[in-house]
């Protein structure tokens, strides 16, 4: 890939792998406790190891504040308890949208405004989701392959990810059924 200004060309495998994307973060479970309910099932899975449970990759761009940064999450499939794995969500913490593009596997994706109330979308391949302004997002995979997924947002956009971690979130729970969102999201 060249380096400096656009434009890139990325070949969409070389993307799905990251490898041409710059930063790059992982989170296990131990760095993800806290967002799951049930404490039992964590501790017994961080006594056989410390899963991933999502990496993702991003190209940063701020060459203008009319600039857009994208990356792509992959979420693996497993479960913490009745909860499927899933990735913290946040705000932004401006009027900053998003897009998501689901390359591969399955999930569900949750939306959450500030009054607590909740939105859920299917993400399977193919499928563009639009997040608007003020609305926290979190994906979860509920199939059993990663689920993939590219986005893009504002490079000026603000990550406020401790109004989550104060209040909590939607999350997908496994049922004799298949799954359900549990959305009895607790304002404090
Ligand atoms: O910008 C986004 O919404 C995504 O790129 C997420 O940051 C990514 O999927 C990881 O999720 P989180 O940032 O909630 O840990
Ligand atoms: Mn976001």
């Amino acid at each position: 890939m060249k380096e400096g200004l656009f434009p890139y060309i990325f070949d969409v495998e070389e993307f799905i792998t990251g490898s041409v994307l710059g930063g790059s973060a992982v989170k296990r479970l131990s760095a993800m406790q806290a967002y799951f309910s049930d404490k039992d099932a964590v501790q017994k899975i961080l006594a056989d190891g410390d899963p991933i449970l999502y990496e993702y990759w991003e190209k940063e761009n701020t060459a203008s504040s009319r600039d857009i940064s994208f990356g792509l999450t992959k979420v693996f499939p497993g479960k913490v308890g009745p909860e499927f794995y899933m990735t913290r969500g946040h705000y932004h913490g401006d009027d900053s949208v998003e897009v998501y593009y689901t390359l591969s596997g399955h999930g569900r994706l949750l939306l959450m405004n500030r009054e607590g109330q909740v939105m859920d979308y299917e993400m399977q391949k193919g499928v563009v989701n639009y997040i608007p302004k003020d609305w926290a997002h979190r994906t979860v995979n509920i199939g059993n392959e990663p689920l993939i997924f590219i986005w893009f947002y504002p490079s000026v956009t603000v990550h406020d990810y401790e109004t989550i971690e104060k209040y909590g979130f939607a999350t997908v729970v496994s049922t004799e059924n298949g799954f359900k969102v549990k959305s009895d999201v607790s304002r404090g």
